[in-house]
């Protein structure tokens, strides 16, 4: 959690009448191993000397996509995760530059979505591998989504989970969620997995969103937000020079 994000809950929670907090989600079972090889465990590391964790996911051997609100002092991306606690093949490289989305609003968590460029290439193996980011919003809800990470995986729990946890969820059309470029899934208490950042994964088996929040509305299940990844995100990863959103 950043220190900002105590700041977050208030204001969205005056503004949406409910509580919020960023995107730590519940539930699911763990996935099977290296069954999601473009995720990747971020180690933040904060001003004070700390170390903190967000997700994210690989979109090509040095791009990595995460949410804004995980921005840190500096980071180090770990890849071909499954267990925490087991080394093997991880490939651990830096974080040379960071483009969090021009317009990110960090008091409403708009835009919230960021491009991490790595201080080297990653080796693509079986355990280590991109993801394509979605390439169309006609305006209709993707089916058959899901969402991985290693967030708390229990609202008792201090701790993040020590192997990849994945959970199904349905993306719904909550006017809550309208006009702010995001998808929102509502669930029971329980109900999905995974820590800020990491991708919203549906029919295609693309990424369509980023991990971002949880608000809960006065009277209502829990609504889970992820920032819409932007219609030419594909240029701005594989495209030359861009100068579109994220000002790479
Ligand atoms: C964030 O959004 C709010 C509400 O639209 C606006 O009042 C505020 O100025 C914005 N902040 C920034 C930094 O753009």
């Amino acid at each position: 959690m950043f220190f900002h994000c105590e700041l977050v809950v208030l204001i969205l929670a005056l503004t949406l009448n409910g509580q919020v907090h960023t995107g730590q989600i519940y539930g699911g079972h763990e996935a099977k191993a290296h069954s999601r090889p473009y995720m990747v465990l971020l180690e933040q590391h904060t001003e004070d000397g700390g170390k903190k964790h967000c997700d994210g996911f690989l979109l090509t051997e040095d791009f990595v996509m995460t949410a804004a609100h995980c921005q840190a002092k500096s980071y180090t991306a770990l890849l071909g995760v499954h267990n925490v606690r087991d080394s093997n093949g991880i490939q651990r490289i830096s974080v040379k530059d960071t483009f969090p989305h021009k317009d990110y609003n960090e008091t409403e968590l708009i835009n919230d979505i960021m491009i991490l460029k790595l201080s080297s290439k990653a080796h693509f193996s079986n355990t280590v591998r991109p993801i394509a980011l979605a390439d169309r919003d006609d305006g209709s809800l993707p089916k058959l989504c899901s969402v991985s990470g290693w967030g708390r995986n229990d609202r008792n729990s201090k701790y993040m989970s020590l192997k990849l946890m994945e959970v199904s969820v349905t993306l719904t059309d909550n006017e809550l969620c309208r006009g702010k470029k995001i998808y929102c899934s509502e669930g029971e208490a329980g109900l999905g997995v995974g820590d800020s950042g990491g991708p919203l994964v549906c029919e295609d088996g693309k990424a369509y969103g980023v991990v971002s929040y949880t608000f809960n509305p006065a009277g209502g299940p829990s609504i889970y937000a992820y920032t819409k990844i932007p219609e030419d995100g594909n240029q701005l990863v594989y495209g030359t020079p861009c100068v579109c959103i994220f000002n790479i």
